[in-house]
């Protein structure tokens, strides 16, 4: 919708570090406790800890509930049903979600996404559409599985398909998620971008202030609630948000224009995520977009490099498959305990690119407990054999030698060195966990 305005901004600019929050980030994540204070469901990944905010003293801070502490995980209803969904979809969704075991895996949010909304009421309150009778019914019956509910909104007048946004009322649709038991909000751009236009035509600068300063009060009006809300901005990347996302109160941001459910698509957002990786932290993420995982004609090759360059980048992990239909191979790829737990580690350190040689790239994530996640893609066409090309275990910042374990092969390796062989599959990839 409305793709040929998105443009994404200075994606690899290095820019002023902004992260105010730097130095209490690992401490926030040493303090994971169970989450599912709101819902009442234990969820084992989403803890709530306590975290200053930016502008905060720290004794007020500590009071703060902390979410996101690790990326979340979820699903999200757009890419698979996109303006179709359904009440009826999020009910069957948050079933199979418990019987698929994907809950218990840590997909917690169950999200709607764009076209849920109605019409406001006489007093400006927005009402779901026909395709949602009752969002109240709704939480509660997702909340009632162990699962959270999720919603989505536009600081523009419209949404990106055009239905109801937030503008003007903002505290207002704010109390109302909360009545209703949302858990998450992922607040999109959309029409907004034109009000910034034209209020400023030929200054982006003040269009760039206008946009924080739309998001900072959604992040306001959430805090006013009371109620602990993910806060999921969706700008494309603009205005390197990754450098004022935690300012505005945001939880995760996207770095990007759309996926889609395609190879190049999807590699070329993965790739593209390579100099992020500082500003990412617990509470914080950079999103690349939601999963494609088991949609469109990607090969479980390509399926199983998207997981694992999601989890190499400590992305959220937001499923976006029709669960109804989820092939077994499909599940196993989800649901990949060690490749999530690359993803969910408590460090909450983004991992980078150390080396590439053309389609070969080698990518590395630092883990809690002192070792690292190493994962060598091949995005050419046409198997790659690592012979010749090494592990680049140096690179990686690690010894000769390392003790190492292939994660999609559930094989332990032994120790191994820069001369360790294998080939990478065409669109594939070797993860390994050494240390
Ligand atoms: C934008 C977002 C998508 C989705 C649609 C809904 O394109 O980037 O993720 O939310 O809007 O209209």
């Amino acid at each position: 919708m409305g793709m040929g305005m998105r443009v994404r901004s200075g994606m690899l600019k290095a820019g002023g570090l902004v992260l105010l929050v730097a130095g209490w980030a690992v401490g926030a994540g040493a303090q994971r406790a169970q989450a599912g204070a709101a819902s009442g469901a234990a969820t084992p990944h989403h803890a709530v800890a306590t975290r200053p905010t930016a502008a905060a003293t720290p004794r007020r801070a500590a009071a703060v509930p902390m979410v996101a502490a690790t990326p979340p995980m979820g699903w999200n209803s757009w890419n698979y049903f996109a303006g179709k969904v359904t009440d009826k979809d999020i009910r069957d969704t948050a079933d199979l979600l418990v019987s698929s075991g994907m809950r218990d895996a840590g997909y917690v949010y169950v999200n709607i996404d764009d076209t849920w909304e109605g019409a406001r009421d006489a007093n400006g309150k927005i009402q779901s559409n026909e395709k949602f009778p009752d969002m109240k019914a709704l939480a509660d019956y997702v909340h009632s599985k162990g699962l959270k509910l999720g919603i989505y909104s536009s600081p523009g007048a419209k949404t990106c398909a055009r239905f109801e946004g937030s503008l003007g009322h903002e505290e207002q649709d704010a109390a109302t998620y909360a009545e209703w038991g949302i858990d998450y909000l992922k607040y999109d751009l959309c029409s907004y971008s034109g009000v910034m236009r034209a209020q400023f035509p030929n200054d982006p600068a003040a269009q760039n202030k206008m946009m924080r300063e739309a998001y900072e009060k959604m992040h306001q009006a959430i805090v006013k609630t009371g109620r602990p809300m993910v806060y999921s901005l969706c700008q494309y990347g603009w205005d390197s948000v990754w450098e004022w996302g935690p300012q505005v109160g945001a939880n995760l941001w996207r770095t990007t224009g759309d996926i889609s459910a395609n190879f190049d698509r999807m590699s070329l957002i993965g790739r593209g995520q390579a100099g992020l990786a500082k500003y990412a932290a617990p509470g914080h993420w950079n999103d690349p977009d939601m999963l494609e995982v088991g949609n469109g004609r990607l090969t479980l090759d390509e399926n199983r490099t998207h997981m694992t360059l999601w989890a190499m980048l400590a992305a959220p992990l937001i499923a976006g498959n029709n669960l109804t239909e989820m092939k077994p191979e499909i599940a196993a790829i989800l649901m990949n305990k060690e490749a999530i737990a690359i993803d969910q580690d408590a460090l909450g350190r983004q991992g980078d690119r150390v080396f590439a040689d053309g389609p070969v790239e080698i990518w590395a994530k630092p883990l809690k407990n002192g070792g690292k996640a190493l994962a060598i893609f091949n995005f050419g066409e046409t198997a790659s054999e690592m012979r010749g090309i090494g592990l680049h275990l140096k690179e990686a910042g690690l010894p000769a030698h390392v003790t190492a374990r292939d994660v999609w092969a559930a094989k332990d390796l032994g120790r191994i060195g820069d001369d360790y062989k294998v080939t990478v599959p065409r669109h594939g990839v070797v993860l390994l966990v050494v240390r």
